[in-house]
């Protein structure tokens, strides 16, 4: 038996933390499983995760990110067991770290939604299997493989294309700047000049030769872009009376939408609010490619478990 504090050895297990943890190969391979499980690939019985189990830990609300793993590991073979903070030990003090240690003596992987990062890194730290970032305050990885397989579906590859955000500099945000990286697309971050990404991940991304362009005008963030992205004005756990006023002048509307190539697609990870950052017009208008966003996260995160687990 291990020391109780033993960690484990790093560098064997496969995680799904970040983008930029990723080179471009690895992307690409979990993308063409994605793609592969929508065309109907791998699906013969029994499944590819016959009798493995995912924990997934919530922190904070989810409708999409709980549904689409869950639907994906049954559809692959597998269970999943949800766990909140309000009904495990962790809500009573348990660690981290030793949760870490517990659940990896009977789960074959481990999701997490939570607010600080650092909860994360603690979990695939202390974990002898599989950690998936199932959003943090920082970063929404499953969502971003989820958008970019949902543009290359309908336009093909991302390299080369413009890649346009409107909005708060969030979580969302931040994935999409690391994507640029192992990409290849421009990133344009519209924002107000108090809700600017983190300048680490810009500087991070820059440093990969990613162009990325932080600036407070969205219409010249959205002049020929390819691809138009926004997210709530209000993140959760970032409530602030004052946004709403500050993030008024970029929402993405059909005024906006116009300055964007005419071929242009629209994103948003949802939940949305209509009228807020989103007018209903480019929510359900031509651009919009909102409804296959959700689906694929089922596909791309199917293609993520998968990585992570065979
Ligand atoms: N886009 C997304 O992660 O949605 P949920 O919060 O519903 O999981
Ligand atoms: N930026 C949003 C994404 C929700 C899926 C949030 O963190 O609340």
């Amino acid at each position: 038996m291990k020391p109780a504090a033993e960690k484990p050895r790093m560098g064997r297990v496969r995680h799904f933390l970040d983008i930029d943890r990723f080179d471009a190969g690895t992307l690409r391979r979990i993308l063409d499983l994605g793609h592969g499980y929508k065309r109907g690939e791998r699906s013969g019985e029994p499944g590819p995760l016959s009798g493995r189990v995912l924990a997934m830990i919530f922190e904070k609300p989810s409708t999409r990110t709980r549904v689409s793993f869950e639907t994906g590991m049954k559809q692959l073979g597998g269970d999943v067991i949800i766990l909140t903070r309000s009904d495990t030990q962790l809500g009573r003090g348990e660690t981290i770290a030793d949760t870490a240690r517990v659940l990896s003596r009977y789960v074959d992987a481990i999701m997490i939604r939570t607010d600080d990062p650092a909860k994360l890194h603690e979990l695939s730290e202390y974990a002898t299997v599989p950690v998936i970032n199932g959003l943090t305050d920082r970063s929404h990885p499953c969502q971003v493989m989820a958008d970019i397989m949902t543009f290359e579906e309908r336009r093909g590859p991302l390299t080369g294309r413009i890649v346009a955000w409107s909005g708060d500099g969030n979580n969302v945000a931040a994935s999409w700047i690391q994507a640029s990286a192992r990409f290849g697309f421009e990133m344009r971050v519209a924002c107000p000049s108090t809700l600017r990404p983190d300048p680490a991940v810009v500087e991070w991304a820059r440093s990969q030769s990613a162009t990325v362009v932080v600036m407070d005008d969205p219409a010249a963030a959205v002049a020929g872009a390819d691809l138009v992205v926004t997210d709530t004005w209000t993140s959760m756990g970032c409530e602030d009376a004052g946004r709403p006023a500050m993030l008024r002048p970029y929402q993405v509307n059909e005024a906006l939408m116009a300055h964007a190539r005419p071929d242009a697609l629209f994103m948003h990870c949802l939940p949305a609010h209509r009228g807020e950052e989103v007018t209903d017009a480019v929510m359900d208008g031509p651009q919009s490619a909102v409804w296959d966003e959700a689906e694929n996260r089922l596909h791309v995160q199917k293609g993520i478990l998968t990585w992570c687990l065979l």
